[in-house]
């Protein structure tokens, strides 16, 4: 029988793309989406079109943090929803606070209730602060976070560390590094500089022009070819599985991503990029190069 994989934040930018990979794949995908104001609800409304098609797909308006969840015959939990954004949480903090700390607690809380020991959350680099100068090391402890939206973010992984240390569930954090690619979220700067370009109109350029920054491209961080139909350097679909973004396979407590020679793993590459935790805790291993760990 396919994995059926509860996908959160399923209209999303990386929502929605990680549900087409685990269609495409075979799975069964329950998507979940409370359409949050953040950014045109018609955006999202697109991000779903082709799913919709997928008889393997179904999806439910609900709210992580206040509906129930359907968790019927579900093994596997994908966590994306969060209300997103560095700057615009210094706006509403507590809105963050509810969206991304209680609905994480209510999606880990679902999820052991159900009886699912897999789940999936999607964390952020942001969660470093100012902790670690560029390169980021990814072993630095994230401790001190610098903005609402990041201290919501680390809330979420130590109560996945909590969850993991009481009930035994494997717990995946994966700190994503701004993630570019086609239905990229409108409020990040190479969406905003490619809407600026297509329009004719200039790109304002902040500070001296000297700032260097990394990213991660869609496929490389839903998993790669394998999973998210190419783009994604040499990535296996075995390796797809066993980052934590799939539902099959055993469960990984460190899932490093490795998305094969050339650039298309920068933020790996130099950021240390993103990172797989089992409920918070350091990498107890490294993966070889090329190898999944
Ligand atoms: N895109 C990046 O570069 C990046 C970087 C670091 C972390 N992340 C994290 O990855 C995840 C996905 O990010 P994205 O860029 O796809 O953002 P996105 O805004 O496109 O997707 C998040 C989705 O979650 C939904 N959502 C928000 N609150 C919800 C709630 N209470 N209940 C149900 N759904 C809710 C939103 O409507 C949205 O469709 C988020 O958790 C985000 O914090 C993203």
């Amino acid at each position: 029988m396919s994995p059926r994989v509860l996908v959160t934040g399923a209209a999303g930018f990386i929502g929605s793309h990680v549900c087409e990979a685990l269609v495409g794949r075979g799975d069964e995908v329950v998507g979940v989406d409370n359409f949050d104001p953040f950014y045109a609800r018609a955006m999202k409304e697109r991000n779903l079109d082709g799913l919709r098609r997928q008889p393997r797909f179904r999806f439910l308006e609900a709210d992580v943090a206040r509906d129930p969840l359907p968790l019927d015959g579900v093994t596997v939990v994908l966590h994306l929803a969060a209300k997103p954004g560095v700057r615009p949480s210094l706006e509403n903090p507590a809105s963050y606070s509810e969206a991304n700390v209680t609905g994480t607690v209510r999606v880990l809380e679902a999820a052991r209730r159900a009886a699912i020991g897999r789940v999936v959350f999607g964390s952020s680099s942001s969660v470093y602060g100012d902790a670690t100068p560029a390169p980021f090391a990814e072993e630095t402890a994230a401790v001190w976070p610098i903005s609402p939206y990041a201290a919501s973010k680390r809330a979420g992984e130590l109560m996945a560390h909590a969850f993991a240390h009481l009930y035994g569930m494997h717990i995946a954090c994966l700190r994503f590094f701004t993630v570019y690619g086609p239905r990229q979220r409108p409020d990040l700067a190479i969406h905003r500089f490619t809407d600026l370009i297509a329009r004719g109109s200039p790109v304002r350029m902040h500070g001296d022009g000297s700032a260097e920054r990394d990213y991660t491209y869609i496929t490389d961080c839903v998993g790669g070819g394998g999973g998210g139909g190419g783009g994604g350097g040499d990535c296996r679909s075995d390796q797809h599985r066993r980052r934590g973004a799939g539902a099959a396979g055993p469960p990984d407590r460190v899932g490093r991503a490795n998305s094969g020679a050339g650039g298309a793993d920068r933020a790996t590459s130099r950021s240390a990029g993103r990172r797989a935790v089992d409920g918070g805790r350091p990498a107890p291993r490294r993966a070889p190069a090329g190898l999944p760990a």
